[in-house]
């Protein structure tokens, strides 16, 4: 049977045009164009603002240059972001108690928000039943559909478009010949086994990845009539983020939750979506961006691995039409991926790489920890403990933390060891099953 958890506010015009609104803090001014921009070849100062003035409270952080990066990186990189929908309901589906034989309790839960016709997010919430206090979680969006994440047969099968390439996949939907076929990708035993609850969703419920942003949440925010939101449109790495504060919307009515410890994860493109989510979230404790790269953890200044020019022309739906501006001149950025990082300050960031993964620059990303360390370091909340990059293996487990590990462009168990290990060590233990 369907039970409705919560129903909030629901909006006095049933459609939206006030969910269309940005939030009042992110109203843009008129930024000039690229052209117009100096070209600079370091990493921009976070604590330098726009016009050029530096930041020496911690209220002029807050208060101004936080909010002024926020539109920054709207403006320039990811399009603007819809405010949180104020009409927004949770419909637990399914629940077992006795899943992973008794060791954890699966709920899925379905969010639906307005506008009309907005699509609806499908949850997959696991979270372990031997604890004496609410459970932290990992929050994040999965590539391929809940039901390849787990072997269950009754996890719902993602309805929206899905790239052919993923196994099971027919006509671009899924099937369930797919299912538990991501088991090792998301490790989620694991995570229960050590105290943390597991929730994902399919990102294609909230943007299918393919050019064109025909489908997904991109046609109900557009003004009605329109079918291209203009060159500050958002992105699909921006409405993935927005996804997972939906998620998070959920996850702090739920009382088997922590709402204090809640941390976000995501692979490559999925990691950008990671990254920018904490950035724009406050809720979110602590962020494990792994494999991110370009457009995500790794600087768009430079020339190690992927460029600006190569994943706007390959991906031309994950970020702004402004953003395509800078494909020749990414030096002349306001920002770099540095100031993302600093958003997320004083919480916690862990970047992880892989050897054999130079496309996503991993010797660069550490450069944006470094670059992002001072303004950790002026909100007294620690920062990067390290001057080089640490040894293959190793974790370093500061406040911007860093580990690299053999191999290659993947996520799976031994990765999640990592993020369990750093989550541990910021969160505190997550008083682990006996
Ligand atoms: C491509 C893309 C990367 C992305 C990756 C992924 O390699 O160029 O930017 O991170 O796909 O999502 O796996």
């Amino acid at each position: 049977m369907r039970r409705t958890v919560a129903l909030l506010l629901t909006l006095g015009l049933p459609g939206m045009v006030a969910s269309l609104a940005r939030a009042a803090d992110e109203a843009a001014p008129a930024y000039p164009p690229a052209s117009e921009l100096p070209a600079r070849a370091e990493l921009p100062d976070p604590l330098v603002t726009f016009a050029g003035g530096r930041v020496r409270t911690r209220s002029q952080w807050t208060e101004e240059r936080r909010p002024e990066l926020k539109r920054l990186f709207q403006h320039y990189m990811y399009g603007d972001m819809p405010a949180a929908p104020r009409d927004i309901k949770f419909t637990v589906e399914r629940e077992d108690r006795r899943f992973f034989d008794g060791k954890a309790t699966k709920r899925e839960v379905t969010i639906a928000f307005g506008p009309a016709g907005a699509p609806k997010i499908q949850v997959l919430l696991v979270v372990p039943n031997d604890r004496k206090s609410p459970a932290p979680v990992f929050v994040g969006p999965n590539f391929a559909g809940n039901h390849t994440v787990v072997k269950d047969p009754t996890v719902a099968l993602p309805t929206a478009w899905m790239p052919a390439h993923f196994p099971g996949v027919t006509d671009n939907r899924a099937t369930a010949t797919s299912r538990g076929t991501q088991v090792d990708v998301w490790a989620i035993d694991d995570a229960v086994a050590r105290g943390y609850a597991v929730a994902t969703f399919y990102c294609g419920d909230v943007a299918p990845d393919h050019p064109g942003r025909v489908d997904g949440v991109f046609p109900s925010f557009r003004e009605p009539g329109r079918n291209d939101g203009g060159p500050t449109e958002w992105g699909a790495v921006a409405a993935w983020a927005w996804g997972v504060s939906r998620v998070v919307d959920y996850l702090v009515t739920d009382h088997d939750i922590d709402r204090e410890r809640i941390a976000v994860v995501g692979h490559s493109r999925l990691g950008k979506a990671a990254i920018v989510a904490a950035a724009f979230d406050e809720r979110l404790a602590l962020a494990i961006p792994h494999q991110a790269g370009c457009g995500g953890t790794a600087p768009s200044r430079g020339k190690v691995g992927e460029s600006v020019k190569q994943i706007n022309e390959r991906f031309p739906h994950w970020f702004s039409g402004v953003f395509k501006t800078f494909n020749t001149q990414p030096e002349r950025l306001p920002f770099d991926q540095n100031g993302l990082v600093a958003l997320v300050a004083p919480r916690p960031v862990l970047f992880t790489n892989a050897v054999e993964d130079q496309w996503a620059n991993p010797e660069g990303q550490f450069q944006v920890l470094k670059a992002a360390d001072p303004v950790y370091r002026f909100l007294g909340a620690g920062g990067l403990d390290a001057d080089e990059m640490p040894k293959t293996g190793r974790l370093i487990d500061s406040t911007l933390g860093y580990h690299i590990r053999p191999g290659k462009h993947s996520m799976g168990r031994e990765d999640w060891k990592v993020f369990l290990d750093f989550a541990d060590k910021q969160f505190g233990k997550a008083s682990p099953p006996k």
